[in-house]
């Protein structure tokens, strides 16, 4: 199925305007920043500049054929042998955010006990990762299947098969904030599913061959995200 364009794309992103050089995020050890000032379009570079990760949402529903957008999207990433490994559950009932959050927090929480961290800044974490998912208006839950993947008679090649999945998954997941972004969504991956793998296969009654990777808050933004900076590429980068 073909789909156009026709939803608010950045051209008329109601923060738009707030996306323009901000202060270096020193704290990251960030050195550089992307010189971004207000632009009438903005082209992919622009794009992938000023995506940020977004946590905080208008009371606002995303039209399913909007999502239905992302999750094309996300579909046209490069993938290992093209097997397209990445799975989606899109979550829109706020008893299931709710299930989700109550127990990925209490996983969060019994993790945090054990590595004998002060109970009050647990509480904290917990109840900021729990407020961050109820409060999304979607939460889409990445997934990764191996069935269509090869399969060798040895771990070894068998391993990195499950890597080159789990990247391909990430590469659809990259795809899918994106494209919010520029769709004038906001996005943030959370890593929360990789921690309480078991729950999340419960509570979403996920088919047997789905594993669970990431979990990705959206919403139409209420802020612009945090500033952040990058180290520049050349600090990170060899030559040979
Ligand atoms: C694999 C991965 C896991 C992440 N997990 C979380 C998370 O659990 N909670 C969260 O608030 N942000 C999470 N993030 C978002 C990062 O914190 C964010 O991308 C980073 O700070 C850079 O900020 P920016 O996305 O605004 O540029 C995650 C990002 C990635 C790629």
């Amino acid at each position: 199925m073909s789909i156009s364009y026709p939803f608010i794309r950045l051209a008329q992103h109601p923060l738009r305007t707030i996306i323009r050089s901000t202060p270096v995020d020193k704290a990251a050890g960030a050195t550089k920043q992307h010189p971004m000032e207000t632009r009438h379009t903005l082209n992919l570079l622009d794009i992938i500049h000023t995506r940020r990760s977004i946590r905080r949402y208008l009371d606002r529903p995303v039209p399913p054929a909007v999502i239905d957008q992302l999750l094309e999207a996300a579909t046209w990433a490069p993938s290992a042998h093209n097997r397209q490994p990445w799975r989606f559950v899109v979550i829109e009932t706020a008893a299931v955010k709710a299930q989700l959050a109550d127990q990925m927090g209490e996983r969060l929480r019994a993790d945090r006990l054990r590595d004998g961290d002060p109970i009050d800044l647990i509480e904290r974490d917990v109840q900021r990762s729990r407020d961050r998912i109820i409060s999304a208006p979607i939460v889409i839950v990445a997934c990764l299947s191996l069935i269509d993947m090869d399969r060798y008679p040895d771990e070894r090649r068998n391993a990195l098969e499950k890597t080159m999945a789990v990247q391909s998954a990430a590469n659809a997941a990259q795809n899918l904030l994106l494209a919010a972004h520029d769709l004038g969504l906001g996005a943030c991956w959370m890593c929360a599913p990789l921690f309480a793998p078991d729950v999340v296969r419960e509570i979403l009654d996920l088919p047997l061959d789905w594993e669970a990777q990431a979990m990705i808050t959206l919403g139409y933004p209420a802020d612009a995200g945090k500033p952040k900076g990058r180290v520049d590429f050349k600090d990170k980068t060899i030559y040979r």
